[in-house]
C-alpha cells in the first residue's frame, strides 16, 4: 500500500494507505488513546470497522459547520479531564475536515501539543485536507478566522470509508481531486478525464491512485512554504472565487463544489487576459469541472455585489484589487493581485451566462 512521507517544521510524519486488516491494526497500535468521532461515521460503522474501541475511550462528535468553533474545543477540552487525560495521551480523530479542524485546534493547545493521529473518512479530508497541517475555526460567522498549524504524527487513509459518503459530499471532494490532478499537469489531468467514469462509480482502486496523486501533488505545492507565505498560495486556485461563493450561498455549496466553479470562473478570466487559450478553458470547463456539479448553481449566490463584498474580505488580500490564481496554458500558475472590479463584473458576466445551460450529471 502507499505511503507518503511528509516533512513539517514541528515533525515529520507519514500518510499510510491501508487495507481492511492493516486498518484494525494500526488502530489497535496505540495506547492511552480517547478517539473522537464524527457521528454519522460512527452510526455507519460502529459495528464493524470500530467494534473493538472501548466505549470508555470514546466521544461521539456531531458534525455541523457551526460546530467548527472554540465551544466545541471547550467542550472536548471538558470530555478529555473527565477521563483524566493526561500529556502522553493519543487523540485519534475520525471523521471529515470538520472532525479535522477541531480535534487538530484541540490537539495542538491542549498541554500545548499532545499526541494526534488522525483517520479522514471524506474524500476531500483524504486527498486534500488531511496534509497541509492547518486547522481551523470559525468565530462569529467568520470562516476559519482562528487557526494553527499543526500535523497529525501520523494520518490512516482507508478508502472504503468513501463508499458511504452522501453524493454531494463525495462530489465536493473530486473537485478538490480535480484542482489538485490539473494542477499537476497537462498528464495528470487527462489521466483524471480518462478515470472519470471509474472515479464517479467510487471504483475503489482508481480512488486510491487519484488520492496518492492528489497529496503527491499537494506536498508538492508546499514543500518549502508550510506556512503558506509563497509558492503554498497558488494551492488557492478555484478558492479565491470559490470562497466569495461559499460566503453568499451562506455555505450551502459544499467547500469542494464551490472551488470547482470558482476554477471554472478563474479560467474564463484567464482566457479573458489571454494566459489561457479558449479551447482550453472550455476543455476543463465541459470535459472536467461541469461534470462534478450536480446541478446548475443558484444564480441567486452570483450575484455581483455579493460576490465583491466576500473577495474583498479574503484574507489572502493586501493591497487595492482583488486577489486570484490564474491557470496558463502550460498549467503552470499565478497569483494575480490586480483583478479589477470591472474585470469582475465583465467576468461574472460571461460566468451567468455558461450557467444557462444546467450542468446535470
Ligand atoms: N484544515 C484544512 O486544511 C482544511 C482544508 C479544506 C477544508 N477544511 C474544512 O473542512 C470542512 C469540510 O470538510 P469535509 O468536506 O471533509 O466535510 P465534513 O467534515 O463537513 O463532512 C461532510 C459530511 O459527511 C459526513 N461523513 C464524513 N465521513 C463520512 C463517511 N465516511 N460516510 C458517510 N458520511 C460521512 C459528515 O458527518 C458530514 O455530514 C470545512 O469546514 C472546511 O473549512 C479544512
Ligand atoms: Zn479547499
Amino acid at each position: 500500500m502507499h505511503v507518503i512521507k511528509l516533512q513539517s517544521k514541528l515533525r515529520e510524519y507519514e500518510a499510510h494507505f491501508l487495507d481492511d486488516n492493516g486498518f484494525m491494526v494500526a488502530l489497535q497500535r496505540h495506547e492511552n488513546c480517547v478517539y473522537v468521532i464524527d457521528s454519522n461515521v460512527w452510526r455507519i460503522y460502529a459495528g464493524t470497522c470500530f467494534r473493538d474501541i472501548p466505549r470508555a475511550d470514546l466521544i461521539i462528535f456531531p458534525v455541523s459547520e457551526d460546530r467548527k468553533c472554540l465551544r466545541s474545543v471547550e467542550e472536548l477540552y471538558e470530555k478529555f479531564m473527565e477521563r483524566s487525560a493526561k500529556k502522553n495521551m493519543t487523540l485519534i480523530s475520525i471523521g471529515g475536515g470538520i472532525v479535522q479542524d477541531v480535534t487538530g485546534f484541540t490537539a495542538c493547545t491542549l498541554y500545548r501539543g499532545i499526541n494526534w493521529v488522525f483517520v479522514p473518512t471524506t474524500l476531500l479530508a483524504q486527498a486534500d485536507s488531511c496534509i497541509g497541517s492547518k486547522t481551523s475555526l470559525n468565530f462569529r460567522g467568520f470562516k476559519n478566522l482562528a487557526g494553527t498549524f499543526y500535523p497529525p504524527s501520523q494520518i490512516l487513509i482507508y478508502p472504503p470509508f468513501l463508499k458511504s459518503l452522501e453524493i454531494r459530499d463525495y462530489l465536493s471532494g473530486l473537485g478538490e481531486v480535480a484542482k489538485l490532478h490539473v494542477m499537476g499537469g497537462e498528464q495528470m489531468t487527462s489521466h483524471m478525464i480518462e478515470q472519470l467514469p471509474l472515479l464517479l462509480e467510487r471504483n475503489l482502486d482508481s480512488l486510491e491512485n487519484a488520492i496518492f496523486s492528489s497529496l503527491q501533488v499537494k506536498q508538492n505545492y508546499m514543500e518549502g512554504d508550510e506556512f503558506d507565505a509563497g509558492r503554498r498560495n497558488l494551492l488557492n486556485f478555484g478558492h479565491c472565487f470559490g470562497h466569495a461563493l461559499e460566503s453568499t450561498s451562506n455555505y450551502s455549496i459544499p467547500h469542494g463544489t464551490a472551488v470547482v466553479l470558482g476554477m471554472m470562473f478563474a479560467n474564463l478570466v484567464a482566457k479573458s487576459r489571454e494566459l489561457l487559450s479558449a479551447e482550453k478553458c472550455d476543455f476543463l470547463n465541459n470535459q472536467l469541472f461541469a461534470k462534478l456539479l450536480v446541478s446548475s448553481v443558484d444564480p441567486e449566490n452570483i450575484k455581483y455585489d455579493g460576490i465583491l463584498k466576500a473577495m474583498k474580505q479574503d484574507k489572502k488580500r493586501v493591497g487595492e484589487g482583488l486577489v486570484i490564481v490564474l491557470m496558463k496554458d502550460d498549467h503552470t500558475f499565478v497569483k494575480v493581485v490586480d483583478f479589477a472590479e470591472s474585470e469582475l463584473a465583465a467576468s461574472l458576466e460571461e460566468y451567468t451566462k455558461f450557467f444557462k445551460t444546467p450542468c446535470t450529471l
